[in-house]
């Protein structure tokens, strides 16, 4: 109590000269330094803002207590790596969803089980997350909910409003189906349905879609999201939507079309955009809901924006969304081969990614939006596997990624720095010290890879010995360099 009232208070007259009682936190963000959208640029305090991003969903978790599952050692080695490769961004989840009896492919243990139900250690890694990305200057994207059942996410919102009722799960990742290494909860597992409902992957977006008019389901994330924001961190006293350590709200992974018409595959620019998608109005009431909390941090959907440009206008141009997100998957959606070592099978992916890149840079300007590349990634040289115990070793080169990341990399800095509507780039995911090789299931049944609970283990992870983040760094000394030479201060001073 004393504490919570003398950290707001030393906060109001500790702007201009620190607290010495603060000191422990006097490295952290700012109070004041929000980032803030002009002229399609973000801005900080100190000038033109580009985000240095990359993905570390499991933040949360790794950050709560050992017996919470947690590794705060790990966590603080990895954070420390991200921060020593320019790293100013990650994109983070900041909920994940449990029901009231076990469910398999999912982050866990969960932030909540119930409405109103908490598991207070989680939260507080969250906190401590926060705190630990605030001290070296990295900001985060925090992601409230999931089209994908690796956190709960909608699906979980729809069982809980339905009685409780049965998640059709597609084929995921089990870990402890066969094959098994000889030394047991070490791997290798495969996608399995055992256990669960063999449900096509349209099935299960059918059932976790059906929060888009579902009123208890979305009354319910309303009512979590509302708690997460006005949470008050435990470790430095902020609260959430007074903390520019937050850039921004998601309000969920991948949201999906419900209702898509002319549907022709996995990537897909629709042929026949459908105006009605029970979709559009869903994401514009979460987008009012949460800028009504927050009027100073950020509000962006998640939306990979594969299905084109009807779908990326409709859902952005909106006055509650600051800024555009896009997500390129070139295997994922058949455009790559991880076990084709043919020039033309990279040559392919370098092209979609170009051309996906250079629409939405498009259209993010005919809108006014920024836009955010805020998920791409590669896998491992992957043919070298073929024959071998498993597919994802890290023993792989990693060259065809290191050619992809740096195109890509080229392709968004180019757009950036002449005008384009692109403000940063966020690959997936920071795997860090964490090696398929050497996973072991922890009590919670998580080993914490870069790939979430439903997907192989190695499959898309960016470890710290990686060529590929020499390449990170590599990029985020240019942007670094090119916005000291040429921001003539416009952004300065403001926010
Ligand atoms: C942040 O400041 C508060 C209030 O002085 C203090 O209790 C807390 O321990 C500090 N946290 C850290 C991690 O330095
Ligand atoms: C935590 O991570 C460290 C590496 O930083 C590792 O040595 C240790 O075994 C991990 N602890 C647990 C409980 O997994
Ligand atoms: C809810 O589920 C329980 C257990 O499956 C069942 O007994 C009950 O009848 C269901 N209630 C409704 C309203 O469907
Ligand atoms: C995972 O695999 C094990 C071993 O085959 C099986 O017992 C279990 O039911 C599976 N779990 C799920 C959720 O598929
Ligand atoms: C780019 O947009 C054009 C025109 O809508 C479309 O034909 C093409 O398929 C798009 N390419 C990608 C990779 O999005």
């Amino acid at each position: 109590m004393t504490f919570l009232s003398f950290l707001t208070a030393a906060f109001l007259t500790s702007l201009a000269t620190p607290t010495p009682n603060l000191h422990t936190n006097e490295t952290l963000i700012p109070p004041n330094d929000f980032i803030h959208i002009h002229n399609l640029r973000l801005h900080s305090q100190s000038g033109l803002h580009y985000l240095n991003g990359i993905n570390y969903w499991s933040c949360m978790n790794l950050a709560s207590s050992t017996s919470t599952g947690g590794n705060l050692t790990r966590l603080l080695t990895e954070l420390d790596q991200l921060a020593s490769h320019g790293i100013n961004h990650v994109r983070i989840m900041a909920s994940s969803e449990g029901a009231p009896t076990p469910q398999p492919f999912r982050m866990n243990p969960p932030l909540f089980t119930a409405l109103g139900v908490y598991d207070e250690a989680v939260f507080q890694g969250l906190d401590r997350c926060l705190h630990e990305l605030s001290v070296r200057g990295i900001r985060a994207t925090m992601t409230l909910g999931n089209e994908w059942h690796w956190s709960g996410g909608f699906a979980q919102y729809v069982s809980w409003a339905t009685n409780n009722s049965r998640i059709p799960y597609p084929p995921s990742w089990n870990m402890t189906a066969a094959p098994q290494r000889p030394t047991p909860r070490t791997g290798w597992g495969a996608y399995t349905i055992e256990g669960v409902d063999a449900a096509p992957y349209d099935a299960f977006t059918n059932y976790a879609n059906s929060i888009y008019d579902n009123k208890i389901a979305e009354e319910m994330s309303k009512q979590h999201i509302d708690i997460v924001m006005n949470r008050r961190n435990s470790v430095n006293g902020r609260l959430y939507t007074e903390d520019p350590t937050i850039m921004t709200w998601q309000i969920a992974n991948e949201p999906q079309a419900a209702d898509p018409l002319g549907y022709t595959g996995p990537y897909s620019i629709f042929l026949l955009p459908n105006p009605d998608d029970r979709m559009f109005p869903f994401i514009q009431r979460l987008a009012s809901y949460i800028r009504l909390r927050s009027p100073r941090q950020l509000v962006s959907v998640g939306l990979e924006s594969k299905q084109g440009e009807y779908y990326f206008k409709r859902i952005h141009d909106d006055p509650h969304v600051d800024y555009a997100t896009t997500h390129v998957w070139v295997q994922n959606w058949g455009v790559y081969d991880m076990f084709d070592p043919h020039p033309e099978n990279l040559a392919r992916a370098q092209d979609f990614a170009s051309a996906f890149l250079k629409n939405t840079s498009t259209w993010g300007k005919e809108i006014g939006k920024p836009v955010f590349l805020e998920e791409f990634g590669m896998a491992r040289n992957n043919w070298e596997h073929v024959g071998k115990e498993y597919a994802y070793l890290s023993s792989a080169g990693t060259g065809n990624r290191d050619v992809y990341f740096t195109s890509i990399f080229e392709t968004v800095l180019d757009d950036f720095k002449s005008g384009g509507a692109y403000i940063g780039t966020c690959p997936w995911a920071y795997g860090g010290i964490w090696r398929p090789e050497t996973q072991v299931m922890n009590t919670f049944d998580m080993v914490w890879a870069g790939d979430p609970p439903h997907e192989a283990t190695g499959w898309y992870d960016l470890y710290d010995t990686d060529a590929t983040m020499a390449i990170i760094e590599e990029q985020a000394k240019d942007v670094r360099g090119w916005i000291e030479e040429n921001d003539g201060g416009e952004g300065k001073g403001e926010g």
